[in-house]
């Protein structure tokens, strides 16, 4: 009976198994059948909504050429006739006219936003992989794909294409804040111009660049990408990069405008802000750019001012940019920015970027309910046209795929060169009598040429501090070089560069080493000198923080103390030099090297422009473009920015909706920031509030020096004119900056110190050779901005006119009264 139950039991519990298995089979079967069809779902809805949803505007290839009267001319609609907007000999206006009466009203929905993000992928039948977003074609009127792509530091297209053996690389140019650096507006605009004629060669029609926020904190992730804390500085360099840029007949989109100064919770950041530091400070730079370059596009930032997305900002968009400034060129979105695409456009953001399904039936529905008028919609779609008919694609330029890149690197070597800051030199540099260099610290082999995001490049390659050495004709230590090899590979997985998407969105930042007192001495006993490179990377969707980051790391600061130490106890010598893209600490540890070069990233030829100046092949000249702080506190902003760091959320970036906070759950520097120092960004607070720096704004040394002279001013219809001699009064030919600032000490108002309105920078200068520079300062330039009559006042009296070879560092002064 025992048995008996036991077997039936056993029975039992095999049958139950069999159906618990055959449950479990049938559930799993429909888990993976549903994940199958959740992933089916998520490609179609991304593929139809984000990437490809234009498949009915693919553009005209097949278009004649036809000869009437003597004229060849591109038949783009096929009609046998040569209708205005196909005769080039036309001015613009009539052809833009002449094209918007022939659209149907979807047509120009259509333009109003690109065509997604297909193109960036790489996916679909696009002329120009990589390029990160379109102008959507008209092929009913034979008008054309625009492609557009980043950006500040370069071309980022894809380097590689499916079925083709040949590589689409570009130049790596030094990175912006390395470009301001120079404060030689005739060589941006050089960088510029190549860089336009890749994108021309490369089939681009328009850069997204360059990038002109303010450097109002030292942690913002992207102010590799931006040029200074000062607007005036900002505005000259950005200016003479679009003219660059735009002489080779391709657009710019001058970004992020505006008051886009941190990367944490950026698409929907909201920036409280006064109006006068917006017009002195966040404004000006763009102010100045459209003044003298009047740039093709302007890009609109992802964030709010005072409540209002900046893309559905009427004020912003049309008052101040159009009204103000008179831009005459389109305005687009950030990639996915804003929110309400018709409230966009009738704000005067005309081009919404890269464009999704979802904008355009916005769109359409508003046209069909009236909510936009046509009115407004030809307004952008005017500006628009404007732009395709100007581009060289419409002219049916035949581009090559084969930009010089050799004299491309050529013009990023000396530009990086002319950047570099030379910031401590104790009889250490040029050098002279070394033969073997000890390269201390994991950056002097991986040279960093960049930062991360799409101010990236695909480059060929990036030279690194060894390898511009060697070029040199330097000898590197191998018993360091031995240690570096052995702590790769140690660290083998660390090392290990990211590459497509994760190269956008992590920094390469491979592990520090440290070295034991043995290693140093068997270092030291085999070179003559000892150069330790202090490496940074950041970029595009990450702020920077204290900690390892603007601090050094434990073991940099071991590395720095030790290294200097031993090296010094035999006389030699140590320099460093600071491969970085935002502001680092310096004062706790600048007594200890001989010399400090501030080399920034100076894009792929960084190695040999470093080496140019450590060998005395070129003077330095760069100057600083902000304040390098004693504290990161004592930045006024540091009490308003996310100092905790962090990264952006993709995800949430591309699909969250952009509905209001209840005002209690509003987190501060996420979804608000208080710009309460207003107008005290940079050496304005530091000086105001008397600040101890560790290196004040435009200081940088030289291999010679400079004395000046015959210091004039006078004012010419409303015109302040300066003129002052400059004599290179040292043994070594070099090139000097000039910086004009300018300072009202009876002030009734709350006005900074002393400001930046104008500067120069010298041609090379032979030992006692002399050169005389004027400048022109208008005097409405000295205005501040009143809160109360929401205009620019002059205020009268006395000024004074200084010429200073830093913020901190005035050598000549004169008062001038103005009435
Ligand atoms: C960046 C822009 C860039 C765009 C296209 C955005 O995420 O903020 O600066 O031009 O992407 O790559």
């Amino acid at each position: 009976m025992f048995y008996y139950i036991c077997g039936k039991l056993t029975q039992l519990k095999l049958q139950t198994m069999k159906k618990v298995f055959r449950i479990s089979l049938k559930a799993l079967g429909i888990i993976i059948l549903l994940i199958v069809l959740a992933g089916l779902g998520a490609y179609w809805y991304i593929n139809s909504n984000l990437l490809s949803f234009e498949k009915d505007y693919a553009e005209k290839i097949d278009i004649k050429e036809l000869t009437i009267d003597g004229y060849a001319f591109l038949d783009r609609n096929g009609d046998g006739k040569l209708d205005i907007y196909e005769d080039d000999r036309k001015p613009t206006n009539e052809r833009v006219k002449n094209v918007l009466h022939q659209m149907t009203l979807e047509e120009k929905i259509h333009l109003l936003k690109g065509s997604g993000l297909g193109s960036a992928l790489g996916i679909g039948n696009t002329a120009v992989a990589g390029a990160v977003g379109t102008i959507v074609p008209t092929p009913r009127l034979g008008i054309p794909t625009i492609y557009l792509s980043d950006g500040p530091a370069g071309l980022r297209i894809a380097p590689e294409r499916e079925d083709e053996d040949r590589t689409y690389y570009c130049t790596a140019f030094p990175i912006g804040t390395l470009l301001s650096s120079t404060w030689n507006i005739d060589l941006v605009n050089e960088v510029g111009t190549a860089m336009g004629n890749e994108a021309l060669e490369y089939g681009i029609d328009v850069i997204l660049g360059p990038g002109a926020n303010i450097h109002r904190h030292p942690f913002c992730g992207r102010n590799f990408e931006y040029y200074s804390e000062d607007p005036v500085l900002t505005g000259f360099i950005g200016a003479a990069m679009v003219n660059g840029i735009e002489s080779q007949g391709i657009g710019t989109s001058v970004k992020h405008f505006v008051a886009n100064n941190q990367e944490i919770d950026r698409n929907f950041n909201d920036v409280i802000v006064s109006d006068r530091a917006m017009r002195e400070i966040y404004l000006k730079g763009f102010e100045i750019i459209v003044k003298k370059s009047q740039p093709w596009t302007i890009m609109s930032s992802y964030n709010k001012v005072n409540g209002i997305y900046v893309s559905e900002s009427e004020e912003l968009l049309t008052d101040i940019l159009r009204n103000d400034w008179n831009f005459e060129g389109l305005v687009m979105t950030d990639w996915f920015g804003g929110n309400a695409a018709s409230n966009q456009i009738a704000a005067g953001n005309d081009l919404l970027e890269p464009g999704t399904k979802k904008q355009w039936k916005a769109l359409i529905e508003a046209a069909e309910n009236g909510t936009l008028s046509e009115e407004e919609i030809n307004t952008s779609v005017k500006r628009i046209l404007k732009l395709i008919i100007q581009s060289k694609k419409m002219q049916n330029y035949q581009y090559s795929n084969n930009p010089n890149l050799e004299a491309h690197a050529e013009i990023a070597r000396h530009s990086a060169t002319e950047g570099i800051i030379l910031l401590k030199n104790k009889d250490a540099l040029p050098i002279k009598n070394v033969k073997n260099i000890a390269l201390l610290g994991v950056t002097s082999y991986e040279f960093i040429a960049g930062g991360t995001g799409s101010g990236d490049v695909n480059e060929a390659y990036t030279v690194s501090l060894e390898e511009g050495l060697k070029n040199a004709g330097f000898e590197i230590n191998q018993a360091a070089k031995k240690i570096f090899k052995t702590h790769k590979t140690e660290h083998k997985e660390e090392f290990i560069k990211p590459e497509g998407f994760s190269a956008m969105t992590t920094p390469y930042f491979p592990p520090r080493i440290s070295y034991t007192e043995n290693e140093l001495n068997e270092i030291i006993a085999s070179s003559d000198l000892g150069i330790i490179t202090i490496g940074r990377n950041s970029g595009e969707g990450g702020d920077r923080v204290e900690k390892d980051d603007f601090l050094l790391s434990k073991k940099e600061q071991s590395m720095m103390a030790n290294v200097c130490k031993a090296f010094h106890k035999v006389g030699k010598k140590v320099i460093v030099v600071m491969n970085i893209g935002g502001v680092i600490e310096t004062v706790s540890w600048k007594s200890k090297p001989d010399a400090i070069l501030l080399a920034w990233q100076g894009g792929q030829e960084g190695g040999n422009s470093v080496a140019d100046i450590l060998s005395g092949k070129v003077n330095p000249s760069g100057k600083l473009p902000m304040t390098f702080p004693v504290n990161m506190n004592d930045h006024a902003s540091s009490a308003n920015f996310p100092l905790e760091g962090g990264t952006m959320d993709i995800m949430k970036m591309v699909f969250a909706t952009r509905e209001e906070k209840p005002e209690n759950e509003k987190v501060k520097n996420k979804d608000y920031t208080y710009y309460e120092e207003g107008i005290y960004v940079g050496y304005r607070h530091f000086d105001k509030a008397e600040l101890d720096v560790s290196y004040p704004f435009g200081f940088g040394l030289s291999y010679t020096t400079f004395d000046l002279s015959d210091f004039n001013v006078t004012l010419q219809d409303n015109t302040i004119e300066v003129t002052v001699t400059v004599t290179n009064s040292g043994s070594l030919a070099g090139k000097e900056v000039l910086q004009v600032y300018t300072s009202k000490p009876d002030t009734k108002i709350d006005r900074p110190l002393k400001e930046l309105r104008t500067f120069t920078k010298t041609k090379t200068l032979k030992p006692e050779e002399a050169a005389t520079v004027n400048f022109q300062i208008p005097v409405s330039e000295l205005s501040y901005w009143s809160e109360e009559a929401s205009q620019w006042r002059l205020e009268k009296g006395l000024y004074s006119i200084q010429v200073g070879a830093s913020s901190r560092e005035i050598r000549l002064s004169k008062e001038i009264e103005i009435n």
